[in-house]
């Protein structure tokens, strides 16, 4: 075990500053009759670049572990997902593929939630997807999609088959990608020189204002900010002309990039810099003092779970995410406190949560009965479900969140 570790983006010092200790791959649901020995773990921690400033994992999951043919997450499962994504691509279509046979790239387009519609307009496009199953449900949809990771001889090979990009876009991906220089090099390589790369992922920002510790595990490998992407696009020729917060997943920035001097930056990037240094994102204090959080949350949740236990409340969890391993992992959270998850998800229902063996059900369990308490896992769906879910708050339930503080609403 090692408190030091090398950068993947510059090769600079990255000190750990928060430990999650041995944690199972976040998507990896057990199937009935798996055996319960054979649950692979890794050693979850977090570090930051004194050089760069890019927080990131202390240590990488190989990754065919983790994108395989079964991965489960869809990304069509939201209502309220699908609407930004078709919102973004409607403006695609009027701004930067609005020319004359546009090409556009989308590295992890899952199963088609967002390049779907640049596909049904009819607009030259490609989608690189290695996970199989996801992959197999986009090309269903009529989208044209490799099964393979992106990287950069992935992105010569579509170069020379397709030419050059006008848009690459990646969301909730390029994070997943610890082998990000060569991913850059090949974005580099392959956009058009007046093309932009445009990729969104969870905001360390809001990770550390919220305490949304859960946005930690296997797949997330980078914590992105504006300052350690500007470094990071630097070294590749690139330059961040541009940032915009989303309010998706608790919390994302949308970044994108342009060959350097290929556009003037818009004020937008200044502005958000200038508020993360106020904010010290950049500094292992602030960092460890996140990591002080995470663990009031910790002792508050579990302490909130054993007390509803001891008074013989029902407590069941909504939503099996990715996100929930840590927390369950971190808390010690089973099927003694938490009577089952439910998910929309078939290929997660009948099976068990990863390293905390919860039984994953359809949402009809819960509906069928009504429990005590549901520890909202997907919390940032909260306005989705909790709508959905009215009949549940009726009947007298409570919901439990526990970001930013655990709290029963
Ligand atoms: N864009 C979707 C999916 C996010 S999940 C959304 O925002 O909802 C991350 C996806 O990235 C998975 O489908 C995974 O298989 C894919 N992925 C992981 N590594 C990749 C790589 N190197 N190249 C392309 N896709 C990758
Ligand atoms: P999400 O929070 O999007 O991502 P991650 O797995 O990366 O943490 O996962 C949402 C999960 O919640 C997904 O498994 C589908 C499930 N879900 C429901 O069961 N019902 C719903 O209404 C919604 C919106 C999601
Ligand atoms: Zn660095």
């Amino acid at each position: 075990m090692s408190n030091q570790s090398l950068c993947r983006v510059c090769g600079g010092t990255v000190r750990e500053f928060f430990d999650f200790g041995r944690q199972p791959l976040s998507d990896a649901f057990l199937p009935p009759g798996a055996d319960l020995g054979e649950e692979f773990f890794y050693r979850l921690a977090t570090g930051l670049c004194e050089s760069c400033t890019m927080v990131q994992l202390m240590e990488e999951v190989p990754r065919e572990r983790m994108f395989h043919q079964e991965y489960p997450y869809h990304s069509s499962g939201s209502a309220y997902m699908r609407g930004h994504f078709e919102e973004l691509a409607k403006r695609l279509l009027t701004t930067e593929l609005a020319g004359d046979d546009p090409f556009v790239v989308e590295v992890g387009c899952n199963d088609g939630v967002m390049i779907k519609a640049l596909a049904e307009a009819g607009v030259r496009h490609l989608g690189v997807e290695p996970s199989g199953g996801v992959a197999d449900l986009a090309a269903a949809k009529g989208i044209r999609v490799r099964k393979s990771f992106f990287e950069e001889s992935t992105a010569r090979e579509i170069l020379a088959a397709d030419g050059p990009a006008d848009v690459i876009y990646a969301a909730n991906t390029l994070c997943h990608i610890p082998y990000i220089g060569s991913v850059l090099s090949g974005v580099s390589a392959l956009l058009a020189p007046t093309g932009v790369f445009v990729f969104e992922d969870p905001y360390l920002s809001d990770i550390v204002e919220q305490t949304s510790f859960d946005q930690i595990y296997d797949e997330h490998f980078f914590f992105f900010t504006v300052r350690s992407v500007q470094a990071m696009a630097a070294g590749h020729g690139l330059e961040l002309v541009d940032v915009e917060r989303l309010p998706v997943h608790g919390g994302e920035v949308r970044y994108t990039l342009a060959h350097a001097g290929a556009r003037p930056p818009s004020p937008a990037v200044a502005e958000l810099l200038a508020e993360e240094d106020a904010r010290r994102l950049g500094e292992l204090d602030t960092l460890r003092r996140f990591g002080e959080n995470v663990l009031s949350i910790r002792d508050d949740l579990t302490a909130l779970l054993r007390r509803l236990r001891a008074e013989g409340k029902r407590v069941v969890a909504y939503g099996a995410t990715a996100k929930s391993a840590t927390v369950t992992n971190l808390c010690g959270i089973g099927p003694d406190l938490v009577e089952f998850v439910c998910d929309t998800t078939p290929a997660k229902q009948g099976r068990l949560t990863p390293g905390t063996h919860i039984p994953v059900v359809p949402p009809e369990e819960f509906s069928r009965s009504y429990p005590d308490y549901a520890l909202l896992f997907a919390w940032n769906h909260a306005a989705e479900i909790m709508a959905k879910e009215q009949a549940f708050t009726d009947s007298g339930g409570q919901w439990i969140l526990y970001v930013p503080s655990v709290r029963t609403v």
